[in-house]
């Protein structure tokens, strides 16, 4: 049986690192379609908790890991999102502004950025950054910047004209919370030397690991989401909703993907291409052979 930890049981374990150990499922062959949606349904609530707990500061950093197209960013950035429409209202300078980082970064953009969002009201998302957890140089710099120490100091001990230029100090301390999200599962990862620094960043972080790993598991997740109503904007019929929910379901193993992003593909082509959609999509969306 899985064990059940439902999102309170999280928020109530302060910034213990190793409580999120616990709801790392067991693959469970005999659970049933409905089980796997629930547990995917905690997961992402947990995600939802976990970010507004980072933003609440109650928790200063936290690893997402799952599949491409599952919903991680958008999770995470619905929650944050949402916190900025209400400051705007507000106005009120005092709470958190955050910043989401995608592509390449070096270790010393990575030092400037947290320097620039040092204060303890700050959130900075690395979205797919995965250049910043894959160097030696900057995982030891996060992993001062998250340490569990009281005060977090980070140093640059090189002389850098573009941090002079841009005013930051040689060293300084990071207040601010942190989110990874990447495709990354640390525990997959080959090399011991990177895993094992992989591991003393986890070892500073909550790591939620969406548990999304097998075909049945992403098309539960997305059967979940258009029930929740994501394709509501295309005005479908319930049948053609239905219609491809079985093309993506039938065609699992041929589809290059399946995420939602997939689900959004198909969406625009059975709107565009009533008749044709199949064709085509089977075309576009699938592997050959
Ligand atoms: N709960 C949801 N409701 C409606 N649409 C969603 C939901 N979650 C995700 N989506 C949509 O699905 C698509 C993929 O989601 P998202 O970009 O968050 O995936 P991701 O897990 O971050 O993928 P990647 O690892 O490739 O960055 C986006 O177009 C997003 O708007
Ligand atoms: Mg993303």
């Amino acid at each position: 049986m899985p064990k059940v930890v439902t999102s309170q049981m999280l928020m109530n374990a302060s910034a213990d690192v190793k409580s999120l150990e616990m709801v790392n499922v067991e693959k469970d062959t005999n659970e049933t379609d409905e089980e796997i949606k629930a547990r995917l349904r905690e997961r992402f609530n947990i995600l939802d908790d976990m970010t507004r707990a980072v933003k609440k500061g109650t928790v200063r950093a936290m690893i997402v890991s799952g599949p491409p197209g599952v919903g991680k960013s958008f999770g995470v950035e619905a929650v944050l999102g949402k916190h900025d429409t209400m400051a705007q209202i507000a106005n009120n300078e005092k709470l958190k502004k955050y910043e989401v980082v995608k592509g390449a970064m070096s270790a010393l953009g990575l030092y400037s950025k947290l320097y620039q969002y040092s204060d303890a009201k700050n959130i900075l998302v690395f979205d797919d950054c995965d250049s910043v957890l894959l160097d030696d140089l900057s995982l030891n710099i996060l992993k001062a910047a998250l340490d569990s120490g009281k005060k977090r100091m980070i140093h640059w001990n090189t002389d850098s004209h573009m941090l002079r230029r841009e005013g930051v100090p040689d060293s300084f301390e990071f207040k601010g919370g942190c989110i990874f999200i990447t495709n990354i599962k640390f525990e997959n990862v080959k090399s011991k030397k990177l895993r094992d620094h992989l591991e003393a960043l986890e070892s500073r972080c909550h790591y939620l690991d969406l548990t999304i790993d097998t075909e049945r598991e992403k098309v539960l997740r997305i059967k979940q989401i258009v029930e929740d109503g994501m394709l509501e904007k295309y005005e479908f019929e319930n049948n053609e909703v239905e219609e491809i929910l079985n093309f993506i379901d039938n065609n699992k193993k041929k589809l290059r993907e399946l995420s939602l992003r997939m689900v959004l593909k198909i969406a625009d082509l059975r709107k565009g291409f009533p008749e044709r959609w199949q064709g085509i999509a089977s075309m576009t969306c699938m592997r050959r052979g």
